[in-house]
């Protein structure tokens, strides 16, 4: 089944080659079969006339947290009225995650899942780190799996309060043993209060001898190694990067290791927002993510991180955009994703809008008309 989306006002392909084109038409099977000016399109088996709007490829979100029970609503309140945060709150949802079932956490997940997409994201990374025990951990990798292809392990989130020595014994040894066929990454909270780096080097390196991928939070309340680390045991991205030394930025701009900013989880916890145009232009590849989470930033929505990117961190609509989809598709190692050249899995979203910069422009507008997912239209 072919798909021919035509009469596209403004086309944001992020391929280096075709750029952003006006007046312009796709056609999509599960992947981009075409792409060119409407007056050339080729006949498809269904036809979508977008009538001028503006089509760009889906939201990327490469960091997520939704396996979880419960909320944490008045610790937002508390943080809104001068509270710092710790990361101490982390607890009290491992506590809720614990007592839920299955079907409550699926139900969870799904609603935020569902939220997302109508929010125009089509890939969404999915990290545990609620559950802090083996059977947990593991029960939480598995619902994720069933929403994702991008599933990370992150039994090192913190240490659980009942049992906090040989904690990462128990996470390298056999929690990871559970916990690895469910899935692709490994990730640790590297911060003081959660894991050191020396200890967060052991977490990193038993995942990627189970067969994981390696990425990070880094640097997110305090400047410490984490963001060096990431770089030297190659992790697709370091994430949050609120706090960096002139030697990280080098080192980030160096490697091949993607600077995730999580503008929703400064908006929520009022720290000053991670300095973007440092990292942009020292040469290192910068990726927009949600972090959705009920702790530090419970928001699904990219548009509202792509707004906040372009107001608080500097970054130009277009930029931000590119974060958002290309630069979330670097730090998933998926070069199948983020972009609509020929060949790309086949996931956009069209606008109720005439270009990309109404997503920043328009902030807080369901601007999301469409959503295509490998060549099918979502129903929403
Ligand atoms: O990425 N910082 C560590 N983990 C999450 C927050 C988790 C929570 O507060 O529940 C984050 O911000
Ligand atoms: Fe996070």
């Amino acid at each position: 089944m072919s798909l021919l989306i035509t009469d596209i006002g403004e086309l944001t392909t992020n391929d280096p080659e075709l750029g952003i084109l006006r007046d312009a038409a796709i056609v999509v099977g599960e992947r981009v079969e075409w792409v060119g000016p409407a007056a050339q399109a080729p006949a498809a088996d269904e036809r979508l006339d977008v009538r001028g709007a503006a089509v760009l490829p889906g939201f990327v979100d490469s960091h997520s947290h939704l396996v979880f029970a419960g909320d944490r609503a008045p610790e937002f309140a508390a943080r809104m009225a001068g509270q710092p945060y710790t990361g101490g709150g982390i607890r009290t949802t491992v506590a809720a995650t614990r007592e839920a079932s299955d079907e409550r956490l699926r139900a969870n997940v799904a609603r935020l899942v569902g939220e997302a997409l109508r929010q125009g994201t089509t890939t969404i990374e999915i990290k545990s780190g609620y559950g802090l025990s083996t059977l947990d951990e593991a029960r939480s990798l598995r619902i994720a799996a069933e929403f994702t292809d991008e599933v990370t392990f992150l039994g090192a989130h913190v240490k659980p309060a009942d049992s906090p020595d040989g904690y990462v014994d128990l996470v390298t040894g056999p929690m990871l043993a559970a916990c690895a066929p469910y899935a692709g990454w490994v990730d640790v909270f590297c911060e003081r209060g959660a894991f050191d780096v020396a200890e967060s080097r052991r977490v990193l390196q038993a995942g990627i001898a189970a067969g994981l991928k390696p990425r990070i939070h880094a640097n997110q309340l305090t400047m410490g190694g984490g963001v060096q680390l990431a770089v030297e045991l190659d992790c697709a991205s370091a994430d949050h990067c609120t706090h960096l030394s002139d030697a990280d930025v080098d080192a980030l701009a160096g490697s091949n290791t993607v600077a995730t900013l999580l503008p929703g989880a400064e908006f929520s916890t009022r720290a000053p927002y991670p300095d973007a145009r440092r990292l942009l232009a020292a040469g290192a590849t910068v990726a927009l993510a949600s972090d959705c989470n009920p702790g530090s930033s419970y928001t699904s929505s990219m548009p509202f991180c792509i707004a906040l990117a372009v107001r608080d961190m500097l970054l130009t609509p277009t930029e931000a955009v590119w974060a958002a989809t290309a630069g979330g598709a670097r730090a998933l190692r998926r070069p199948d994703l983020g972009h609509l050249g020929i060949g790309a899995s086949a996931d956009l979203i069209v606008l109720d809008a005439p270009s990309h910069l109404h997503l920043a422009y328009r902030p807080g507008v369901p601007l999301i008309r469409s959503v295509v997912r490998k060549g099918t239209l979502q129903s929403l």
